[in-house]
């Protein structure tokens, strides 16, 4: 459905935004946006688009060019504060660079998002805007939540809609408004990528368990180590002594093991599809279309585990 030239459009988009006469900033910024990555984000921007019946898919890619700056900021944040020195199968930024560095660069690819925003229709801002203090409540609540075993899975629930399904979200919403959409389709729309969201970021999380490092691009064991709970660990509490000593020791080999041997994993891709249904069923009142199809298919792939 999205042909290669408007996915080439969305990288233009990309590196033309992360442009500084102080080139450091440029190197940093430009480097972590080529390292790659999924942009599974700017996807459902122009999918959306399609879906909701938009025709010129020049008014779509500004705005998943905006939607992906917003989640490279994040990750290069995110990377600050849970340490991590790898992402995209290169060094991060503040493995590269220090912390200290690396807060500037995200804030250089934030502002840079903002100047997007700054031409595009004033809702673009106003979605984005309520989105990323969604995704920045989420990170705080999971910051505070570190080593907390008695989060119940609920509240992780919350966090998880906060931090990654609000992004999700607003990219379905502003491909859909820029579409023409009305309110109604947006808003269904909008409810297919909080799902969608959510079944993602548990999916990621079952990963960091079962995972490995090189087909990621990114460490795994880590939120072990961190103490930061996730759906399998949460639902294996339930039943497992041995897992709460081992989580509260940060012993990461052992949650692992102690997970898996009482079935944490499928629960938690369980509740994955869970989600994953719920966002294609938020697709049944839109018209058939390739773009709907496509949709569709990124939610059944974010409940399986890969091999
Ligand atoms: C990583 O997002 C953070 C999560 C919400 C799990 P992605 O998995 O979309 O990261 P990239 O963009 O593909 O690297
Ligand atoms: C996702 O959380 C980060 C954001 C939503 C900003 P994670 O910490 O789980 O993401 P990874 O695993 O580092 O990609
Ligand atoms: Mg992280
Ligand atoms: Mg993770």
């Amino acid at each position: 459905v999205i042909t290669d030239r408007e996915t080439a459009l969305v990288e233009d988009a990309l590196l033309d935004a992360l442009k500084s006469d102080v080139t450091p900033l440029t190197r940093a910024a430009r480097r972590i946006v080529q390292a790659g990555g999924k942009r599974i984000r700017p996807r459902i921007v122009l999918l959306s688009y399609c879906a909701a019946g938009g025709q010129d898919m020049s008014k779509a890619i500004p705005l998943a060019a905006a939607v992906e700056l917003l989640h490279t900021a994040s990750l290069i944040h995110d990377d600050i504060n849970d340490g991590s020195a790898l992402r995209r199968g290169i060094p991060t930024v503040n493995g590269l660079l220090g912390n200290g560095m690396a807060l500037l660069v995200g804030d250089f690819v934030f502002a840079q998002t903002l100047q997007i925003l700054s031409s595009l229709d004033p809702w673009a801002l106003g979605i984005l805007a309520a989105a990323t203090i969604k995704l920045v409540e989420g990170e705080t609540l999971q910051s505070i939540n570190e080593g907390n075993a008695e989060l119940t899975e609920e509240d992780l629930l919350e966090i998880i809609a906060r931090k990654t399904g609000a992004l999700f979200s607003a990219a379905a919403q502003l491909g859909a408004l820029a579409g023409a959409a009305g309110p109604e389709q947006t808003g269904q729309l909008g409810l297919y990528g909080l799902n969608l969201g959510i079944a993602f970021q548990i999916q990621d999380d079952t990963l960091d368990l079962v995972g490995q490092p090189e087909v990621l691009g990114k460490p795994v064991d880590q939120d072990a180590q961190q103490g930061k709970a996730n759906l399998a660990l949460l639902h294996s509490l339930r039943c497992s002594d041995q897992l709460r000593m081992a989580f509260e020791s940060r012993d990461a080999a052992r949650v692992r093991a102690e997970i898996g041997r009482v079935g944490g994993i499928e629960y938690a891709l369980g509740t994955a599809r869970d989600y994953a249904e719920r966002a294609k069923d938020a697709l049944c009142h839109l018209p058939p279309s390739p773009a709907k199809q496509a949709l569709a298919q990124l939610a059944d792939r974010a409940w399986q585990r890969p091999a």
